[in-house]
């Protein structure tokens, strides 16, 4: 037997006492180099024996020589920051055994054995949340993606599936509920203790593997599957957030109904359990069947969360439910691979939501999403393919080019092969992959036989980094009109030069003068350069480009003003009119930011888009929803992404120009909707939603032109409000107008709903994204409020998350904004790592910014570099910024 302390609850043992100065960089591990794992681990036996300050965990492992593997006197057990208490192999003390790092290194002669390993864990000492953790007296575990090495140690690598059957015991009045994978199996009492024992039949990798136990209280359903079969479905929370489940339930329904009709795909335990726990690093986990989420994504009523909420909360559980066939039942090989189950089951849960809601407006959402996020990924420093060849942090790449482009890249080859045949491809992946650890590779072969595409060129989409960038030029002869498409995608950290990508365009032709309705077509293009020839083109011929977006890519091309005003006005495909709409303002505000702009095209640029914009306002074929995302300008960051280099200051203080503009001369149409929104009854239905929402952009427009005014209005939907879309809505407007009645709402939002900590994120949050001049300043103080934490997550994202997207704060010309978020990741890393890390990308974009700022952005991530101690996540992601 041996023992070890660590020195650290979470620093690392090996570094924590060592007087080095620069500890060596964290290594670099390449896709190239995967090798398949020496042994096998048919079944692993976990026994817990529960407390918040110390569990004993005894793991005992069946290791068998894998026959397809190279031969391997040793076997390497990852670690992380564990305390082994004993080891033992078949029974008796080990052969021999070393520690390499944090990991253990056993010598194994036979062909078999078993081990039992014991290790001590602190779980209210975790402040990582990775592992196994203490939350609000509550334990539970987070084991994607290298958790579980923290928990035993055990080949924590997701091509490693085994068989686990897991007995926890501890004391029934801490921890009344007892939660693993699987099916419970048995349970029973030994005094003030209790224990359970739970099996998963399904072989898996620790990934994957999920532990509960506290005071909870369960919504309960069930659910009868295709075949026949009855699940009992469970959401489990604290007591007093039991009134607020039913639509996590509802959408968990809907989502196993969904992927059986859409998928073919069935449920395959005798249970599903969710559990919401309050300190989560991410949105959720799809741990086999034990789920556990983010409060903020189960929790909803509607007086504490708004419409978004809603959508969001049933596209998690969406997403987290899909993950049993596209993730569980089929998982990834090694983490490069990662995107073969998160693009994939982005994919599905998007579809998912376009089933339920409205599908235009969903795509919509989706879209705007991966442009305003996934676009700056990919044309910064930390850009990298859907499919990476290296990393130092695997936590670093659940980005949106794994999540969100790996998701449009899949809907590609939908798109290619029409639903029918790409349901095909998906029946035939499935079947030849169940149970098995697969790649992106199997998954893109399986789309190729079963749906019959040839998807050879295809593939770059996984290798390739970076936006193609597609320059469109048209020429007419005759009736004849030919058009060139010219591809180009830039280069990316480490890819200098790319080669021609696969890209289907979905286009249609419109008639100004009147004539026939357009005809879409689909144009894929697969060469540098692509012609392509339309007879017969009518004389005002218009094209719509990229409908649906059907590429993830950008589009450059000379389209008159007029021509955008018609298909923002006339398009029938949805997205290509919201398209049209942003255009228009996107190509009026480069150019005022960009100082190109003389004062007459200004005029005419404005009257433009306030024409457009009227005639939405007022469109009665339109719903209020899809009427929204019409009147939403484009974000500063998108804006941002149009120029080469850019002064965020010129390109919001333009923007909000014309909000104002657009708020004066539009003034009586918004009041008019606004009294029309607001006379629509709180219902959950498509119409009463658009109305929630074109009621609050209508009050942010009249906030921009007459503040006196809008506070008014903002105050009587405030005092009105029986939902929170409304009163969030009203609170936002207000919040950004310096005025008394900023302060009264501020505070009676904050008393009423101090009890509930995901209402006060949003009061945080609404704060750290205004518009006050003053925001700066809140934000310091709200730092040093009572309520803030840099313990939890969600509180930390609500009021950091928030500035550091705010650019009138985040950008401010002192470079205060820059020196805020780097002093918090400096103090969050050394608490949670994975966290802190996930602010550096806005630093990181400091090469694209004028040089003052830039100069600030990058001084202050070389402040960060130069700290005596950083975790692997943030050294990864400050190195690459700076690089
Ligand atoms: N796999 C989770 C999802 O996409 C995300 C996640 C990653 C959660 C890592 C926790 C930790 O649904
Ligand atoms: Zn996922």
């Amino acid at each position: 037997d041996i023992a070890r302390t660590p020195a650290s609850p979470d620093g690392n043992p090996e570094m924590a006492d060592a007087p080095v100065q620069t500890p060596a960089p964290p290594a670099e591990i390449f896709r190239k180099d995967y090798k398949p794992f020496a042994w096998r681990m048919p079944n692993t036996f976990l026994d817990f024996q529960l407390g918040l300050d110390e569990t004993l965990v005894t793991a005992t492992l069946e290791v068998e020589r894998n026959p397809v593997a190279e031969v391997s006197r040793t076997i390497r057990l990852n670690g992380d920051g564990l305390e082994l208490v004993s080891l033992h192999c078949d029974g008796a003390d080990c052969e021999g055994h070393t520690m390499d790092g944090d990991d253990l290194v056993i010598s194994l002669s036979g062909d078999s054995h078993t081990l039992t390993i014991v290790t001590r864990l602190a779980p209210s000492a975790n402040s990582q949340l990775m592992g196994l953790y203490a939350s609000n007296g509550m334990l539970c575990t987070q084991c994607e993606a290298e958790g579980f090495r923290r928990i035993t140690f055990f080949p924590d690598r997701p091509d490693v599936l085994s068989t686990y059957t897991v007995r926890m015991s501890g004391p029934k009045a801490l921890f009344p509920i007892l939660l693993s994978n699987g099916n419970r199996t048995d349970s029973g009492e030994e005094g003030e203790n209790h224990w359970a024992e739970w099996h998963d039949p399904w072989p898996k990798p620790s990934y994957l593997f999920a532990l509960v136990a506290g005071d909870l209280v369960a919504r309960v359903d069930s659910f009868t599957t295709m075949s026949g079969r009855k699940v009992d479905l469970a959401v489990w929370v604290r007591d007093e957030d039991l009134p607020r489940t039913e639509h996590a339930m509802e959408s968990l329904k809907r989502a196993m109904t969904w992927d059986e009709e859409t998928f073919g795909r069935e449920y395959d335990l005798d249970c599903f359990n969710i559990v919401a726990v309050s300190d989560f690093n991410m949105g959720a986990m799809e741990n086999k069947g034990l789920n556990v989420f983010n409060t903020k994504y189960v929790l909803a009523d509607p007086e504490t969360a708004t419409d978004g909420d809603y959508d969001g909360i049933e596209g998690v559980i969406g997403h987290e439910y899909f993950h049993n066939w596209s993730g569980n039942r089929i998982t990834c090989r090694d983490w490069f691979q990662l995107s073969l189950k998160e693009g994939f089951t982005v994919l599905r849960d998007q579809l998912f939501s376009q089933d339920m809601g409205s599908a235009p407006v969903k795509r919509i959402e989706d879209v705007r999403v991966l442009r305003s996020v996934q676009f700056p990924e990919d044309s910064g420093p930390l850009a990298h393919p859907i499919r990476p060849d290296s990393f130092r942090e695997i936590s670093n790449f659940y980005t949106a080019t794994v999540y969100n482009k790996g998701a449009e890249v899949i809907r590609m080859m939908r798109t290619m092969a029409g639903p029918e045949r790409f349901r095909k491809g998906t029946d035939l992946y499935f079947e030849r992959h169940d149970g098995e650890a697969a790649t992106c590779e199997d998954f893109v072969s399986a789309i190729e036989d079963g749906a019959g595409l040839d998807l050879k060129q295809f593939r770059l989409w996984y290798s390739q980094a970076g936006t193609p960038r597609i320059k469109l030029d048209s020429e007419r002869s005759g009736d004849k009109l030919e058009l060139t498409f010219r591809q180009e995608v830039p280069p990316t950290p480490g890819q200098d030069t790319k080669q021609p990508m696969v890209i289907p365009l979905k286009t249609a032709l419109f008639d100004r003068g009147g004539g026939e309705p357009a005809k879409e077509s689909l144009v894929v293009l697969d060469s540098a350069e692509t012609k392509v020839t339309i007879e017969d083109a009518p004389e005002n011929a218009v094209l719509s480009l990229n409908r649906g977006f059907s590429a993830p890519v950008r589009i450059e091309r000379d389209i008159a003003r007029e021509d955008l005003a018609f298909l923002a006005m006339h398009d029938d495909d949805p997205f290509a009119r919201y398209e049209a709409m942003q255009d228009l303002v996107v190509g009026h505000l480069v150019e005022a930011a960009g100082g190109t702009q003389g004062d007459n095209s200004r005029t005419e640029a404005e009257d433009a888009i306030v024409q457009a914009l009227g005639a939405i306002l007022t469109d009665d074929r339109l719903d209020d929803l899809m009427r929204g995302e019409l009147m939403l300008l484009p974000s500063v960051t998108y804006l941002m992404e149009q120029l080469l280099i850019a002064d965020p200051a010129l390109i919001h203080a333009e923007r909000e120009a014309l909000k104002a503009k657009l708020g004066a001369s539009l003034g009586d149409s918004f009041k008019a909707l606004h009294e029309r929104a607001a006379a629509v009854p709180f219902a959950m239905d498509a119409a009463a939603k658009g109305a929630r929402k074109v009621k609050s952009l209508a009050l942010a427009y009249c906030a921009a032109a007459d503040p006196v005014r809008a506070s008014q209005m903002a105050d009587e939907q405030y005092d009105r409000a029986d939902n929170m879309t409304d009163r969030q809505g009203a609170l936002m407007a207000l919040c950004g107008i310096d005025s008394p009645e900023r302060t009264a709402r501020l505070l009676d939002f904050y008393e009423r709903y101090k009890g509930n900590p995901l209402v006060i994120d949003k009061w945080f949050a609404i704060q750290a994204s205004s518009l006050h001049p003053q925001v700066v300043e809140h934000v310091k103080a709200l730092a040093d409020h009572p309520d803030f934490t840099l313990k939890n997550p969600n509180r930390v994202r609500s009021l950091y998350m928030a500035f550091a997207g705010n650019p009138h704060g985040f950008h401010a010309a002192s470079g205060e904004g820059y020196r805020m978020i780097a002093d918090l990741i400096l103090a969050l890393d050394p608490l949670n790592a994975q966290t802190a890390a996930r602010f550096v990308p806005s630093l990181g974009r400091w090469r694209r910014i004028e040089p003052k700022r830039a100069g600030m952005m990058q001084a202050e991530l070389q402040r960060i570099a130069d700290a005596p101690k950083l975790s692997r996540d943030t050294y990864e992601q400050v190195t690459r910024s700076l690089g």
